[in-house]
């Protein structure tokens, strides 16, 4: 792989790893030009990593948060670990609000360690639990893989934004799970990768995962993929997602919406692939979808430098909605949802 390896290691294809009480992560702010693997029992740190975009991915912040619940209750063993963990859970969520499953696999937590209560056990417990939120995540990842490969067939040319590959999951990822599985099964296929500003992720994360897995792509401004559909280079969008709504509305990075747009313009079909526990099924639609807003200066800046005049007034949300009528398939672990969705 690219990068300065530090001594750190975590096995091939692999984002973060959980070893006797202390979690291992790749910091991903510095790929790909450092491949930096840092080491923690701290919840603090994975906090400020997941609010930093050192951690992320919907399906890594969730894993990553429940790791470092119980990474607290080890820690903590014999000195009130409860109240520990209740307090780590709280300074979690506050990171990040559009993925659910940040909150979905806190609420499993909280649920475990409100329940267990001899302080053995406790740490027992949680440590169980989370480590089966890791376990499973991996289990997903090669299930919706594997469904979404289906879609792809041999020749195809795919667009997609952000990363969505094994930096964004504990296991392969999603979106790019699929394009990992059907490029395996010798599929002759091709990426588009936008470049996903403000913080780069096509560019910076994508790109460093085609590239180390052989997978030939092209990488493009987000403000060629209509152009690129309208002149007939894209056979289908795969994207991931950090909330679906129970009537399928679908949040997902800045610019998936222009991506939407610009396949049902040109006939193209939009899919959608994430685990099961990305959908909200207390959340009817995109209505109760809390959309992030990132600081000002992520716009105001391109890699570190600023590209704008001094107080500049910039807007930056960090993910938009693809209303459900436009989407042609949400790919889960359990197979392909097509419309009308209805996951109430
Ligand atoms: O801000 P990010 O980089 O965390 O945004 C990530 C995305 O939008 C991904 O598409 C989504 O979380 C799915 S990752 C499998």
């Amino acid at each position: 792989m690219n990068g300065s390896v530090e001594k750190l290691t975590l096995p091939p294809r692999r984002s973060i790893d959980w070893k006797a009480g202390r979690i291992r992560f790749i910091d991903q702010r510095l790929l790909p030009g450092k491949l930096k693997i840092v080491e923690t029992d701290d919840w603090r740190v994975i906090a400020a990593a997941i609010k930093g975009l050192g951690l992320r991915g919907a399906p890594l912040i969730g894993v990553a948060a429940a790791l470092a619940v119980a990474a607290t209750a080890v820690k903590f063993r014999t000195s009130n670990p409860q109240r520990k963990v209740l307090s780590a859970i709280d300074g979690l969520y506050a990171t990040r609000p559009t993925a659910v499953n940040l909150s979905w696999s806190l609420e499993r937590m909280r649920e475990v360690a409100t329940q267990a209560t001899e302080e053995e056990d406790f740490v027992e417990t949680v440590v169980k639990d989370a480590r089966k939120i890791l376990k499973d995540d991996r289990a997903r990842c090669r299930a919706v893989g594997g469904n979404g490969s289906r879609l792809i067939g041999d020749g195809a040319n795919i667009l997609t934004i952000c990363n969505t590959g094994f930096l964004a999951a504990a296991g392969e990822g999603t979106a790019l799970a699929a394009i990992y599985q059907a490029h395996d099964m010798g599929r002759k296929i091709h990426v588009y990768a936008c470049e996903t500003r403000p913080l780069l992720q096509g560019a910076r994360l994508t790109a460093w995962e085609l590239k180390n897995a052989g997978i030939p792509f092209t990488l493009i401004v987000d403000s060629a993929a209509a152009y690129l559909c309208a002149i007939g280079r894209v056979d289908l969008c795969i994207v991931g997602a950090d909330r679906i709504a129970a009537n399928g509305d679908t949040a997902n990075k800045i610019g998936s919406y222009q991506l939407a747009l610009a396949a049902g313009e040109h006939d193209i079909p939009y899919y959608v692939a994430a685990p099961e526990s990305s959908i909200d099924r207390n959340c009817p639609d995109a209505g109760c979808i809390p959309i992030e807003e990132r600081a000002p200066a992520e716009v105001a800046t391109c890699g570190g430098r600023g590209i704008a005049p001094a107080d500049t007034s910039t807007w930056n949300p960090a993910f938009d909605i693809v209303p459900a009528r436009m989407i042609s398939g949400i790919i889960t672990e359990k197979g392909v949802h097509h419309p009308p969705f209805n996951f109430a």
